[in-house]
């Protein structure tokens, strides 16, 4: 019943749901093959319907009875679900349905992993549990029996009562299906409580299976620290008597907000030294402060619709980025998340991929979790309280708590409580949020008599479905500096809404230096004809942090492109400014870590592409290895001392300051271990006594060709901890050769530890892969072969996995003919695959259509 064409959903279709939910009750019998989902739902017709068909959502489940008010009814049953005839008043549903978790290989819905059920309902999963209108505009009340003999059972809100076998859990707070959740397994506790800023006391517990009970004292800190800092920066206040976290390690995503019962992939909460990285840690630490944020922004004010899905993710993603750089340091996490906005989001609309943060259709809800909405939403927010101001920002988001709590929102409530609080029209704004594509924005300058004058071009390619672009209102923050390195404008606020504008600053002496787009106030494409010199005086005297990295990274990715286009040996101007900063005791050492950083091989492809080239990726790697053994050599005499400066001696922490320290110890390693063979890297492999070392060093001596012996030592020492396996999967593959990557990585899908079964195993192996641009795209055609070769067979398995997977072909035009054809030949192998997913058929489709 499920094969019927892919059909398209368009927002402006949208219809008011036919009957409203005002309570639901279910009743879980569990049992892997076999469970009972009991309902018994309250519907009432809905005011503001325009019709009273009634159709509750259902899939792959077995239907044994139905009743309306007590009696019992046959409904048709239909693709996707039933319908029925109901009477014009307020009615009670109830059905028995069974289902079979352990049947359940997509990780929606309800499913077993390691011996414990588990629930993930987002988007779309509640109508595999039971039949219901599963929309996020229907809101009900739940009240949750689950009976079965395993120790702990878990649902959403408080717990009401629980016995010999069964528990019951009600949760008081209106929420759409998709918040539902259920745990059920033999879990152990790590348990602590937060008083709220009104005195309520509220249990908190972090599940996990046996064994990891001691990887969670790091998650609970992060949700306190999360709780605390949501009431003092928001003014919001957890409303249920417990918050439960559970670790799975069998799940497609990072983490999902069930309203009360946040669920985990293990590889998001579970912590310790010797497991985790810093990056892992502070990963974790962001991951726990937005579940829990989605608290208020997703549940207590949800989503009208799917397309409004960044109205709670883009919010939500903004809200954690902010909490990390109180947390930890501000510039840091912004540059970070510049780095991955470039390299996931402008990737994704710079090609077939590109949609608006809002879409106007999609065929399947679940490949529109993407890095436009998440995290180009995030800008949006960011760029919208640039415009409003501090103070506004926070008024409108009182207003917008205070207005739209309980609500199912849209995108135009959320503008329009802006609009309420500052007076301003946001229509201009709003293009943000419908047009695709990164506006490209050109600058010129002009000095005359004292006055200074930037002129700004903006414009936008043409994206799928999409050719016209209007001009949008972009928030462009200027500093000036004299040629003496002094500041002589602070930042200012340019706001500019036409397609061409220039802004004037007088009374300068001199001709300045101009930094701008200061802390990346707007996620475009700087176009600025700009000299190294230049490059070089704003990586050393800057004073805005995000823009002093900036200029350090367009010096190196200048550099890159004359070697790979020209031939041109590395650039010795770059390399002293790089040394200058690298020394510089002044700075934060975990920004001059992020500063010997290099482009990534696809930003420089890209690069490539839009100065008319046809990247190679073989070159762009060569070029790259050849720089960082420059950067090596060039700076042989520091980099020890560096190395040796920034050991850290303490106990470790996973905090900002010690993990900036070895950041930047370890970034020397990387370049020491070009010239020194390995030797330090074994040296600190043999003594490392956390994650961070253990793996930076492993790394460096895969690198340098004598990782054989570490590699063995490492699978022995954590053969039993498969969250230190999947790095171990992962790592050999990200350092491997271009000729070897695919070789390498096939035969670890060989290894007795492979299983496509689980996430992360898959994506440690075959997305490490896909992370590797040379290896992927080696003209052998190898690593296209073995992707998809791996796609097909996780495909009937769990299509959701299988579609994010996809977007490794993204790219597929930049490259020479033999590529794309090469490329094409195994789309169209994908899209031949008999039965094959919606999820995949609709990414691939729309990677081919390019
Ligand atoms: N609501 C999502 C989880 C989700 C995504 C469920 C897609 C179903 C389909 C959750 O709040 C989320 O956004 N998680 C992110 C991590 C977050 C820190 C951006 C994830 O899982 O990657
Ligand atoms: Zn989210």
């Amino acid at each position: 019943m499920k094969d019927a064409a892919p059909q398209t959903i368009y927002l402006k279709d949208y219809t008011p749901p036919s009957y409203l939910v005002d309570s639901v009750h279910l009743t879980f019998r569990l049992s892997p093959e076999h469970t009972r989902v009991v309902s018994r739902i309250e519907f009432r017709p809905n005011p503001e319907a325009a019709n009273r068909d009634f159709f509750l959502h259902g899939e792959e489940l077995r239907l044994h009875s139905a009743r309306i008010n007590g009696a019992e009814v046959t409904p048709q049953m239909t693709l996707e679900g039933l319908t029925c005839e109901v009477p014009d008043a307020p009615f009670v549903w109830e059905s028995d349905v069974e289902i079979s978790p352990v049947a359940n290989t997509a990780l929606e819905g309800l499913y077993i992993s390691n011996g414990m059920y588990s629930t993930q309902c987002e988007a779309q999963g509640f109508r595999k549990i039971t039949y219901y209108p599963d929309r996020p505009d229907v809101m009900a009340t739940f009240t949750v029996r689950i009976e079965s003999d395993l120790p702990v059972l878990l649902s959403n809100g408080n717990p009401v009562a629980q016995g010999d076998g069964f528990a019951e859990w009600h949760d008081p707070w209106p929420k759409p299906a998709y918040l539902f959740a259920l745990v059920a397994g033999d879990l152990i506790n790590h348990p602590d409580t937060f008083t709220t800023k009104s005195g309520k006391d509220v249990e908190l517990n972090i599940w996990v299976r046996p064994g990891d009970e001691d990887k969670c004292a790091f998650g609970m800190e992060a949700l306190k620290k999360s709780m605390k800092w949501d009431e003092d920066v928001y003014g919001r206040e957890y409303d249920l008597d417990i918050f439960n976290i559970v670790a799975v390690d069998d799940f497609n995503m990072g983490a999902m907000e069930n309203k009360g019962l946040n669920i985990f992939n293990s590889s998001c909460v579970l912590a310790s030294p010797e497991t985790s990285t810093d990056a892992n840690f502070e990963r974790i630490e962001a991951i726990i402060a937005h579940e829990y944020f989605h608290n208020w922004t997703g549940n207590r004010i949800t989503c009208r619709d799917w397309f409004q899905l960044c109205l709670k993710e883009g919010l939500t993603v903004f809200r954690d980025s902010q909490f990390t750089s109180d947390m930890r340091s501000a510039p840091v996490k912004r540059i970070e998340d510049v780095i991955a906005l470039r390299g996931r989001q402008f990737r994704e609309d710079n090609g077939p991929l590109a949609h608006p943060v809002r879409p106007d259709s999609f065929v399947e809800i679940n490949n529109f979790y993407t890095a436009t909405v998440y995290e180009k939403g995030a800008e949006l927010i960011g760029m919208l309280k640039t415009l409003v101001g501090d103070a506004d920002y926070a008024k409108a988001l009182d207003l917008y708590f205070d207005r739209h709590d309980g609500d199912a929102a849209t995108i135009e409530d959320w503008l329009k409580v802006f609009e309420d609080t500052t007076g301003r029209d946001l229509t201009q704004f709003k293009r943000w949020y419908e047009q695709a594509g990164t506006p490209r924005l050109s600058v010129s300058e002009a000095f005359e008599d004292g006055t200074y004058t930037l002129t700004f071009k903006q414009d936008t390619l043409p994206t799928p479905g999409q050719d016209h672009k209007d001009p949008r209102v972009i928030p462009i923050a200027v500093g000036l500096l004299n040629p003496n390195g002094d500041e002589v404008v602070p930042t200012t606020i340019l706001e500019m809404t036409g397609a061409e504008q220039s802004f004037r600053f007088e009374g300068l002496a001199a001709k300045p230096v101009p930094s701008i787009l200061r802390d990346f106030s707007a996620p475009v494409i700087l176009q600025r004809e700009s000299s190294d010199q230049e490059r070089a005086f704003l990586l050393a005297h800057d004073t805005d942090p995000f823009n002093k990295w900036e200029a350090g990274r367009a010096l190196a990715r200048s550099g890159l492109i004359a070697m790979i286009r020209d031939g041109a040996a590395p650039d010795t101007g770059h390399l002293d400014a790089l040394q200058a900063v690298v020394r510089d005791d002044t700075l934060d050492p975990a920004f001059r870590a992020l500063a010997i950083g290099l482009p990534s091989q696809d930003d420089l492809a890209q690069t490539l592409v839009n100065l008319g080239e046809v990247p190679d990726p073989m070159a762009i790697w060569q070029a790259v290895e050849v720089l960082k053994q420059t950067i090596a050599q060039h700076m042989q005499d520091l980099l020890p001392r560096i190395y040796a400066q920034y050991q850290v001696d303490d106990a470790y922490r996973a905090d900002a300051d010690q993990a900036g320290a070895r950041a930047l110890a370890n970034a020397a390693l990387a370049l020491i271990s070009r010239v020194d063979g390995g030797a330090q890297a074994q040296a600190q492999y043999d003594k490392a006594d956390n994650m961070t070392q253990q793996l930076a060093a492993l790394g460096c001596l895969i690198g340098a060709n004598k990782g054989d012996k570490a590699v063995q030592a490492f699978y022995e020492q954590w053969r039993h901890d498969r969250l230190v396996i999947d790095k171990w999967f992962s790592l050999q593959i990200a350092y491997s050769d271009p000729d070897h990557a695919a070789e390498i990585a096939r035969a670890l899908t060989d290894h007795p530890d492979f299983t496509m079964k689980n996430p992360n195993r898959f994506r440690a192996t075959l997305g490490a892969l896909a992370g590797h641009p040379a290896g992927f795209h080696h003209a052998s055609g190898a690593g296209y072969a073995l992707l998809t070769d791996w796609l097909l067979k996780l495909d009937p398995i769990n299509p959701q996995t299988t579609a994010r997977m996809c977007s490794a072909f993204e790219t597929w035009k930049r490259y020479d003919a033999d590529r794309q054809s090469m490329i094409l030949a195994q789309l169209d192998r994908i899209l031949g695959q008999q039965g094959l997913s919606r999820d995949t058929t609709e990414m691939i489709t729309r990677i081919r259509s390019a």
